[in-house]
Formats: structure tokens, C-alpha cells, sequence
């Protein structure tokens, strides 16, 4: 994805959103609100569940076709990965509906979340800048959401929702794809987690109170990177050790973040989700979580299929699509399959304190705000 680096586009406002499609919500729902649950989520491809269906990008940041989709989603939503992801477990488990695309909340219900989230997007605006959603920009779509919310169900309701809703995070993996080498390493960790800080502290000020993180992923051992590491003349498929750093680097300074916010912001609550200490596990020992290889993807071209091309609508056209989705932890060059985010997904919901801290999910759903 590193093609795209330094491309600057100016790209088409999407502000005129009509959210007065909202009026034909059934009002004696209403009095419900206030106890409902909530599930609002930000971030990149690994919650977007179609946003990037809906803005002027290219085929590099979308996955609305076949094979993307297969084991669930018919017609394919849009989703990086054969099935559902992450964030629509956490749904399902915490018993709420899908959570629905920004874009599409005309055509549901909203009230119990809206998910924001956008391939290719990172905590910085330069990331991919107009091709995704960055995260600021995700913090001003939120906004509007909340003022139609307290438009139409008053400011006392809307608080309560808002306090009691769980907000959840999965950023940053691509502002280290996008990794600019003139910073050293740790500023530059810094200035990601920098301008994350500031989107939660703009949903802490619109009230939310409970926050939800996934740390970053071993991206180093993708199919992806396996494929660079290949091209680059190491044949061995080892994992790119310079990008695990970079996503270790960032991992010990988010929860440093995380605790000074708690002792910053009254109320302020978060769960933390080791993701890259589960995915490591399951990369090194497939086998022993019921996948036959963790270094192929399903879906693809060339060395482990690590070329970003399933499904053949972007620059390469060919593609090798697996038999047996359930074998593989990888979908595509860079996104895991349906099971493996399962798994993820259950350990995040009742996980224990070595996988996610200082709650699970489970547990931070039912805490009063
Ligand atoms: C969409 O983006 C492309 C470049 O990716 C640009 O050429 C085109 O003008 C844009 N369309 C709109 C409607 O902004
Ligand atoms: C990297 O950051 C420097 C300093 O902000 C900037 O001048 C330069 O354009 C950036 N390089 C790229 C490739 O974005
Ligand atoms: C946010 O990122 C920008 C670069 O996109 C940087 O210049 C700025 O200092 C960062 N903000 C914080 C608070 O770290
Ligand atoms: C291949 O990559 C691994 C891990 O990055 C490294 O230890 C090894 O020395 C590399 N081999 C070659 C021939 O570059
Ligand atoms: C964790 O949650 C998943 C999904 O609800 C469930 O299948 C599993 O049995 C639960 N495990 C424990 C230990 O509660």
C-alpha cells in the first residue's frame, strides 16, 4: 500500500449525510434508550464494516466483491475478510444488532451504535490521506451523530446513552505502514498516539466514558510483509522484525497513555485487548487452534499469496483463492479470516487479565458509567 505514499488528493465532501431520514425511528422506542447498550467504533479495516464503500477512494481500500464476504455476508458488505470481524462478535456477544456503517444509518437503527471505522485509516491525517477516513474526521462524524441524537431524544437521554455506550478502537497499524523514517522511531509513536489521545478526549467531552482498544497486531508476519521480505530477496518467509518493533513500540506506549487519561479524565474507563500477544500465539502454533498454516493467506497472489489482490479488482488482476477458508488465520495479504477474529473476539469479550486488562468486555458492558 506503500504505492499510494505522498499522494495528496483533495476528495469529495461527504458532508451532506441526510440525517433527517432519522424522524422515521419508532418513537416509543424511545423510553428504552436510556437503559439500552451501546457499541460505537472507530478505527481501520479491521472494525470497517463498508464505510469506504461510500467516499471517492480506489479499489486499494475496499473489498465490497467475492471472495470478500463469502462466509456470511451475501451480497459481500464490504468487509476485509471472508465473514465478519472483530467488532460484529463484540455485537453479537454484548446481544445487539449489527452495528451499522456511518453511511447506512438512514436504513437502520442507530441507537445502538454506529460504526465509523475505515480501511487503510491511522491516528494521523497523513496516512492514506484521501483515500480513508482518518480518525479526526471519524471524531466529526461522531459529533454529528450525537447532536441528532440529542436533537431527537432530548439531552438528558442522550447523556446517559452516550456514558453508558462502549467505544471501541482499532488505530494505528496504518500510520506505521505509512511510517515516515525521518522521525526516530519513538517520536514518532508519540505523535500517533498523540493525536489518538486527542480524538477519545473529543468523545470524552461529548460524554462517552468507556473506551475499548485492541492493541497493534504482529503485522511484521502478515502474507503481506512474508511477500515484501520474499521480493526483497530473503526467501525464508521470515516475519518483517522492523514492523513487529514499530507495533511493539506502540504497544507499551498505549497503555501508559491509557492510565494517564484515567487519572486525567473523571470517570474515564478502558479495556485494553492484547491483540498482538494472541495473534503471535496463534501464528506460532496454528495448529494448536485448529488452523493448518499461518503463513499463507487464503486469498491472493504470488509468495503466500501475500500480494494484494483477492478478488482481482485492483492492480493485480490474478488471484488464488483457498478451498478451505476455516484452514487459515490470514483471509488476505493483511487481514485475518472470519475464525481467527472470532477467536480474538471471544477473548476480548471473557478473556482473562493476561489478554485484556483492566477488564473484558463482558464486564465493562455491564459497568455503570
Ligand atoms: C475521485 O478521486 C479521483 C482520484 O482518485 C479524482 O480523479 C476524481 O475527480 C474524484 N471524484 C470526485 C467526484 O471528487
Ligand atoms: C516526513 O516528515 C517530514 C517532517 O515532517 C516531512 O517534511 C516529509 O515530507 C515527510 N516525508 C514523507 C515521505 O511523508
Ligand atoms: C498529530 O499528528 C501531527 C502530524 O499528523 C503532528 O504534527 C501533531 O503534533 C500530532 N499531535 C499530537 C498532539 O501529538
Ligand atoms: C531473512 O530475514 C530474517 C528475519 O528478518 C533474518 O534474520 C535473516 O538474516 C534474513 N536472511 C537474509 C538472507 O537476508
Ligand atoms: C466466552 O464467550 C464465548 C462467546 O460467547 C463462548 O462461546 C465461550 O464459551 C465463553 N467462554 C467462557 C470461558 O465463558
Amino acid at each position: 500500500m506503500a504505492f499510494f505514499h505522498g499522494f495528496i488528493i483533495v476528495w469529495l465532501s461527504l458532508t451532506a449525510i441526510p440525517f433527517g431520514c432519522l424522524g422515521s425511528y419508532d418513537y416509543e422506542k424511545i423510553s428504552s434508550v436510556q437503559k439500552q447498550k451501546a457499541l460505537f467504533v472507530f478505527g481501520d479495516s479491521l472494525f470497517d464494516p463498508g464505510n469506504n464503500n461510500y467516499i471517492n477512494t480506489t479499489t486499494q481500500f475496499q473489498a465490497n466483491w467475492w471472495p470478500y464476504g463469502e462466509s456470511f455476508f451475501n451480497p459481500p458488505s464490504g468487509r476485509f475478510s471472508d465473514g465478519r470481524l472483530i467488532s460484529d462478535f463484540i455485537a453479537e456477544f454484548a446481544e445487539l444488532p449489527l452495528i451499522p456503517s456511518y453511511f447506512a444509518i438512514c436504513k437502520d437503527q442507530f441507537v445502538h451504535g454506529v460504526n465509523f471505522a475505515s480501511g487503510g485509516a491511522g491516528c494521523l491525517a497523513e496516512s492514506y490521506r484521501g483515500f480513508v477516513i482518518d480518525l479526526k474526521t471519524q471524531l466529526k462524524y461522531f459529533k454529528k451523530v450525537v447532536k441528532d441524537l440529542k436533537k431527537k431524544f432530548g439531552e438528558k437521554k442522550s447523556k446517559r446513552l452516550l456514558s453508558n455506550a462502549v467505544y471501541m478502537f482499532s488505530a494505528g497499524t496504518n500510520d506505521y505502514n505509512n511510517f515516515n523514517a525521518t522521525y526516530p522511531k519513538e517520536e514518532y509513536a508519540k505523535m500517533v498516539i498523540g493525536n489518538l489521545t486527542y480524538v477519545l478526549k473529543g468523545i470524552y467531552q461529548e460524554g462517552g466514558r468507556k473506551f475499548a482498544f485492541l492493541n497493534l497486531g504482529p503485522f511484521g508476519c502478515a502474507p503481506g510483509s512474508r511477500a515484501l521480505n520474499f521480493q526483497r530477496g530473503n526467501k525464508s518467509g521470515n516475519c518483517i522484525e522492523e514492523m513487529n518493533t514499530l507495533a511493539k513500540i506502540h504497544n507499551s506506549a498505549l497503555p501508559k497513555m491509557l492510565k494517564h487519561l484515567e487519572q486525567q479524565l473523571p470517570g474515564f474507563k478502558y479495556s485494553l485487548f492484547d491483540f498482538f500477544k494472541v495473534a503471535t500465539e496463534r501464528i506460532d502454533n496454528p495448529s494448536k487452534y485448529g488452523f493448518k498454516t499461518s503463513k499463507i493467506a487464503c486469498c491472493g497472489t504470488g509468495p503466500f499469496r501475500g500480494i494484494y489482490s483477492c478478488g482481482g479488482k485492483r492492480q493485480v488482476k490474478e488471484y488464488e483463492l483457498c478451498k478451505n477458508v476455516k484452514d487459515y488465520i490470514f483471509f488476505d495479504s493483511g487481514h485475518l479470516t472470519e475464525v481467527a477474529y472470532q477467536q480474538a473476539a471471544e477473548l476480548m469479550w471473557n478473556g482473562t487479565m493476561d489478554v485484556t486488562e483492566p477488564y473484558n468486555l463482558n464486564s465493562f458492558f455491564n459497568l455503570p458509567a
